[in-house]
């Protein structure tokens, strides 16, 4: 198969749908990579890096396009990228459809297959294609909290571990699963007494077990929330309802209740946040302050660090690229019931109940598309 990976092109976005590492794999099984020159830039890995792994170099998205089979990307295709996909090509990256109606229509219409990364399961449930992500905006929080909490930043002014004689920062992280269990682990490390909140008492369970020696674990009730954030210092917001916005869990009045300068580190503001006072920044311009509190609220946490991220992602997606361009799709999605999961869009059809119902648009069953492909 031909397998082509274009610059991305969205504002802001440096990572990379294939990394020099997953290039060489598919030169090794057989596969042609076909990479747009200095793709790669942003994320660390120049060209000479594609060569070396065996992939070739093209001018032009255009190109890369017209030539590949299939293409790997990482942000959904951009109306001009949309333009260029055409009947029976293999679309993989993130898509996000359902509060994008532009993006489905022109998928559709473009007669692509395209498998978005964010509904690929894996056997426990997760989604193994977006916790890479997650897994990078947790660890970046507390990070970028402590840069927060920095008087010149307009935080508190307090080290997050402290020293001999002074106490650490009080850290409040509010839902505690793949985000908030990262972000408690790096805040725990950097010497923060740090409190998970969450409403899942198998999780808490969970965390209580394998964490219990680094962080503490408490109900997020409406009451123990409103507590703990008075004494907090920073708090997290780390929390996920499935496919719904999240739960505002700090009012704009309870900001009244927060010791001044203290950190609202917003992770969850991709689903629209949850602190009332929350709204999306950028890493150009990541903090403002409302009633005395700091909120950070970047919606692209893991773009500060795109080549982490771009590794990250490269080592979760490349076994889906290689059973897609070794068996072609068909095959793969009926080897495997959470890469099916992943399909969107197949030749004018949509084919992900979720998607059909937040648009208001008929969805073909993807095991009968299956069975007539
Ligand atoms: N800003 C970014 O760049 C960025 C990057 C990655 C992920 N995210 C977002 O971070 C959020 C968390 O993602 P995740 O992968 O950790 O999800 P997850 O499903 O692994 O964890 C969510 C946790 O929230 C808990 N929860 C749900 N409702 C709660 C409530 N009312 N109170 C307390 N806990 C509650 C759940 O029990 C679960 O443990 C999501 O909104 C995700 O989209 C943002």
């Amino acid at each position: 198969m031909k397998i082509g990976c274009p610059t991305e092109i969205k504002p802001q976005e440096f990572r990379v749908g294939v990394t020099p590492s997953a290039a060489q794999e598919a030169v090794a099984h057989g596969h042609t990579v076909l990479i747009q020159k200095g793709a790669g830039i942003g994320a660390g890995f120049d060209d000479a890096a594609y060569t070396a792994a065996g992939a070739q170099i093209l001018d032009t998205a255009e190109e890369v396009f017209a030539t590949a089979d299939m293409i790997v990307k990482v942000k959904e295709p951009q109306a001009v990228e949309r333009k260029m996909l055409r009947e029976g090509q293999l679309l993989f990256t993130y898509l996000h459809l359902a509060p994008d109606p532009e993006q489905t229509r022109d998928l559709l219409a473009s007669g692509c297959t395209a498998i978005a990364y964010e509904t690929v399961t894996d056997r426990n449930g997760g989604l193994p294609l977006l916790a890479p992500m997650s897994e990078v905006a947790g660890k970046l929080a507390p990070q970028m909290g402590a840069w927060t909490l920095q008087k010149a930043n307009g935080g508190r002014g307090v080290l997050m571990g402290g020293v001999p004689g002074v106490t650490p920062a009080q850290v409040v992280v509010i839902g505690g699963g793949v985000v908030g269990t990262h972000a408690a682990r790096v805040a725990a490390g950097m010497g923060a007494d740090v409190t998970v909140l969450d409403r899942s008492l198998p999780r808490m369970r969970y965390l209580d077990d394998v964490f219990g020696g680094t962080f503490r674990t408490r109900y997020a009730s409406q009451a123990n929330i409103a507590e703990m954030i008075t004494t907090a210092d920073m708090v997290v917001g780390a929390v996920l309802i499935p496919g719904a916005a999240a739960p505002k869990l700090v009012s704009r009045a309870d900001l009244g209740l927060m010791k001044p300068g203290s950190a609202l580190v917003d992770v969850a503001i991709d689903q629209g946040g949850c602190f009332e006072t929350s709204k999306a920044t950028t890493h150009e311009n990541p903090i403002y302050e409302v009633d005395g509190i700091m909120h950070y609220c970047v919606a692209n946490m893991p773009g500060a660090v795109a080549r982490t991220s771009t590794i990250a992602l490269g080592n979760a997606t490349m076994p889906f690229m290689l059973a897609l361009a070794n068996k072609g799709w068909q095959q793969a999605c009926a080897d495997d019931p959470h890469l099916l999961a992943g399909l969107n869009v197949h030749a004018g059809q949509l084919t992900y109940g979720a998607v059909g119902q937040a648009l208001g648009l008929d969805v073909t069953e993807p095991q009968k598309l299956l069975k007539a492909a």
